[in-house]
Parts: C-alpha cells; structure tokens; sequence
C-alpha cells in the first residue's frame, strides 16, 4: 500500500450533499488534516455542491464552524484554517434534476482546470446517485481523469444496490468507481493485513483447528443524533453489518492474498462473502438478533429512547441494534462461527476483534484455565491484547490467574492515528482502489444480508428492546448461549 504522506497533484473534489452531516462532520476536516500536514496543494480546490441557495462565503462560514466542532485543539490552527477556507467554493446544484442550477456548477470550470483530477464525492442519498452521474456525464463534466466516490450504503438491498452500480456505470468505468466503506480506512483494519500476514505466529494458528469462534462488535454510546430520518429508513443491519463489519469479518477471515493489489485483495474478500452460509428467513429469529434501545442511563447521564429520539409521536419498527451469527463454509473455517454486532447506545464506543481460542485438550491444574483470547481493538485506543494464563507469583504454590499481553499502537509508536477519510479521500485523488470495495463485494453482501430482512418481515415479534446503556437486548446472549459460548465482557 503507497505512503500516505507524499504531496498530490492538484485536483478539484466536488462533493454532492454537501451541507449534510458527513460533509461536516468527516470530510472537510479530513481535507483540513490533508492541508495542514502539506499533502493537499494550495491550488486544490473543495467545491461543495447541494440545493441550498448559498454562496460561497455562506459555505464557508459553515465550514468554519465545522473546524472549530469537529478539530480538537490544539491541531486547529487557525491561520492554515484560513488558508484552507479560502480554497473551498459552493455551488448550489439540483443534482436529481438537469436544470439550470448546473450552471451554477459549470462556472467553476474553466479550459483551465480540465486536464486536473476530479473526484466527485456522492455524499446524497444513494437513491439519487444515478441521477447525479447521468447529469455530470450530460453537463459534460466528466474528464477521462474523473472518478466518483459513492458513499454506503449502496442501496437497500440487491436489486437497489444494482440498479445503482448499474446506472453508475454507465457513465463511469468500474475502475473509476470508488465505494467507499471508511472502516476499510482505518489504521487498526489496515493492521489486520499486517498483523495476520507479516506474523507467521499468528496465522499459523488461524485456523479452525485452534480458533473456537470470532467476534466483531462495533457498539456507540451515541443515538442517532439528528440523523433520525436517514437511520430510520435504515438501520443497523444496512447501515453497519451489510458494510462495515462484513469488510473487516472479511479481512478477519479471507486467505492470503497473492499481493496486495486491489483485486488480489477484493478477490479474496469475494471469496469469504461467497462462502457464508445463507441464513434462512425461518432460521433468523434464532440468528439474527435485533432489538431498539428504549430510555436508560450510560454514565450519569439519563438518555432518551430511540423513539423519543425520533421526535413526539414517531412509532418505528426499526432496529438499532443486530447480533447475528455468519458460518463461512469453506476449509479454513468449517465449525467456527462469527459473531457479529453492532447497536448504538451500548455502555461505551468501542470496536473490536475478539478471536476466542480454543481450550486446552486436558488440564493438569487446579485452577480454573481460561482459554487464549486475542483482542483487536480497532478503536478508542488502537492495540492488542493476548490474554495468557500465568502462575501467581507467591508461596500458593501452582496457582494459575489470567494476565494480559497488551501492546498501545499509539503509544508503541508515538503518531496520531489519522482518521479513516483522510487515507480515503487521499487514495480518491491519487486513484488508488486496494481500500475500497468492488460492486461484486457490495452485491454478495447484499445477497447474504437480504433474508434476514425477509426473516424480520415474516416476523415482526422479533425486535427485542433494550434500555439504553446495557449491551443490547437478553436475546442477544441467547444467541451465544445457545452454542454454549458468550460475549467476552461476560466472561469470568
Ligand atoms: C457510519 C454509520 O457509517 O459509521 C453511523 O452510518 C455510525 O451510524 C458510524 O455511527 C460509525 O463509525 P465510527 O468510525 O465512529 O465507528
């Protein structure tokens, strides 16, 4: 995988949706990081695009205040925050509708910029992607050095998702096209490739001959904070099990790519997703737990239900919380589940990989043996953590406890660890796909997801609820349970 820290060339980054949460809240402090550590020239330029009728001053104001929520000090600096402000514009572009809004658009675009990399970030809901695509390409704003960048989820199920890669790609190539899931950006995911296949000790053990399961939990402690409307047509299943933890189960479990080329790599993942075994609709109350978080305490403070959240009156069906078990049937992984999950307000914000190895054969001591566990933690604090079974130093005589391996990415190397999107938005502009993901990655996932939602339909008694700061619903302990196992924050 290139460097991440090598100037570019000079590009204009178009984003569509560009007053929405995403655009402030990761994007253009993404871009700001880029600035400031020298890596985006001071010719780029940021061109927000969306409906409001805004100049570029209003936008820029707006992009401000952005900053100085979303960048802690003291890593705003607010003379190369001027610097940076200055290079973004606004455009107020209908992108659903071919109208003269577009003008406002094609302004910006003189002789002058069209030999430039143009990345074009779809950041609207995908419904509209089509649209916006076929619009560029009619608007001739498409240059053989543009690509677009499509935001997940890609759609709400199969025939969506290819309705979308279809309409898509008709007016850009596949390899133009790049999917974005920011999971994939992250440095601890990115380490997983590191991990299993730079140290022969570990993958040498990654097998189902000494694995007995795998978890992957990626809880919040956050509600939907004002995105009430998008995840409420969503929720958890599409919004970060269909994307996120399928990509990086898929890292968890794929087999070692013959380089680390894009399609070395995706081929790989294709080959775990294409491997797991379909859940049947009449299997899913068993194995695909869902639940939504009713009102409950997560700290010392008392947070409102999720349909509080919604706003008064709101009933939904939807949920805010999945456990559900993937069996992936090939050689490697025959009889080794993985237990996914995902929900928001859970105690705390924390994603990790939990690798449950098996237990000894036979025990020759007295002490209660707890079996080897290797625990990846993707975020806060990026590490590793062996636990071993050691002897407690004393005159007991062989008294075994539990004791921990733990090795602090940050402080074993002293860096920042960048967020997801500016390794991203980089790798948009430098045309670099190893890290985003294939339309036939995004399809299969779609097609392995689909029945749960097909189970859930055929049976509405199924989402369970939970109060909010607990780590979801009773069921979904059953569902460890049930195969003899449990969650690992249960464990003695
Ligand atoms: C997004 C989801 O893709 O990922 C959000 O739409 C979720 O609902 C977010 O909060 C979580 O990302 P991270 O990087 O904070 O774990």
């Amino acid at each position: 995988m290139p460097s991440v820290t090598g100037p570019v060339e000079p590009f204009d980054y178009i984003v569509f949706g560009a007053t929405g949460d995403l655009t402030m809240r990761k994007l253009l402090p993404a871009l700001y990081y880029r600035f400031r550590d020298g890596q985006m020239p001071s010719d780029a330029r940021i061109i927000g695009a969306a409906r409001s009728k805004l100049s570029d001053e209003d936008f820029r104001g707006r992009a401000e205040k952005a900053l100085a929520r979303f960048i802690k000090a003291p890593d705003l600096d607010e003379a190369v925050a001027r610097r940076f402000i200055g290079q973004i514009f606004y455009a107020s572009v209908n992108g659903a509708e071919s109208d003269s809004s577009w003008e406002n658009l094609l302004r910006l675009f003189d002789a002058g910029v069209a030999s430039r990399t143009r990345v074009f970030y779809l950041a609207t809901s995908p419904g509209l992607y089509g649209d916006i695509c076929h619009n560029l390409a009619q608007h001739g704003l498409v240059t053989p050095q543009s690509r677009v960048v499509l935001e997940k989820p890609i759609g709400t199920d199969l025939a969506s998702a290819e309705r979308i890669n279809n309409e898509v790609g008709q007016v850009f190539d596949e390899k133009k096209i790049f999917r974005i899931d920011h999971y994939l950006g992250k440095e601890t995911v990115q380490n997983l490739i590191a991990l299993r296949f730079a140290n022969p000790v570990f993958e040498r053990l990654w097998t189902s001959d000494a694995i007995d399961h795998v978890q992957i939990t990626a809880a919040e402690s956050v509600g939907v904070e004002g995105r009430g409307d998008y995840y409420d047509s969503s929720g958890a299943l599409r919004d970060m099990i269909q994307n996120h933890l399928l990509q990086v189960m898929c890292l968890v479990a794929m087999e070692p790519p013959g380089a680390l080329d894009a399609d070395s790599l995706r081929n790989e993942k294709l080959k775990v997703l294409r491997a797991l075994k379909p859940i049947l609709p009449e299997e899913v109350p068993n194995v695909a737990i869902r639940g939504q978080y009713g009102r409950g305490r997560i700290g010392d403070a008392v947070v409102p239900g999720y349909m509080e959240e919604l706003g008064e009156g709101r009933q939904s069906k939807t949920e805010t919380f999945v456990a559900l078990k993937a069996e992936i049937h090939n050689w490697r992984w025959g009889k080794v589940p993985f237990y996914l999950r995902s929900g928001k307000r859970l105690p705390n914000k924390s994603s990790e990989i939990v690798v449950q190895f098996k237990e000894t054969p036979w025990s020759i001591f007295k002490s209660k043996l707890q079996s080897n566990r290797l625990i990846i933690r993707l975020q806060p604090e990026e590490g590793i953590q062996l636990s071993i079974m050691s002897k407690d130093p004393g005159p007991d005589g062989m008294v075994l406890r539990p004791a921990k391996i733990d090795i602090s990415f940050e402080k074993a190397f002293s860096t920042r660890y960048p967020d997801a999107y500016e390794r991203l938005l980089m790798d948009t502009v430098r045309g670099d796909p190893v890290l985003f993901m294939r339309r036939d990655e995004v399809e299969a996932a779609w097609t392995w997801v689909e029945p749960v939602l097909d189970g859930w339909a055929r049976h509405p008694d199924t989402l369970h609820y939970y109060s909010a700061g607990s780590w979801g619903p009773e069921a979904a302990r059953r569902l460890l349970a049930q195969d003899g196992r449990c969650w690992h924050e249960d464990v003695e």
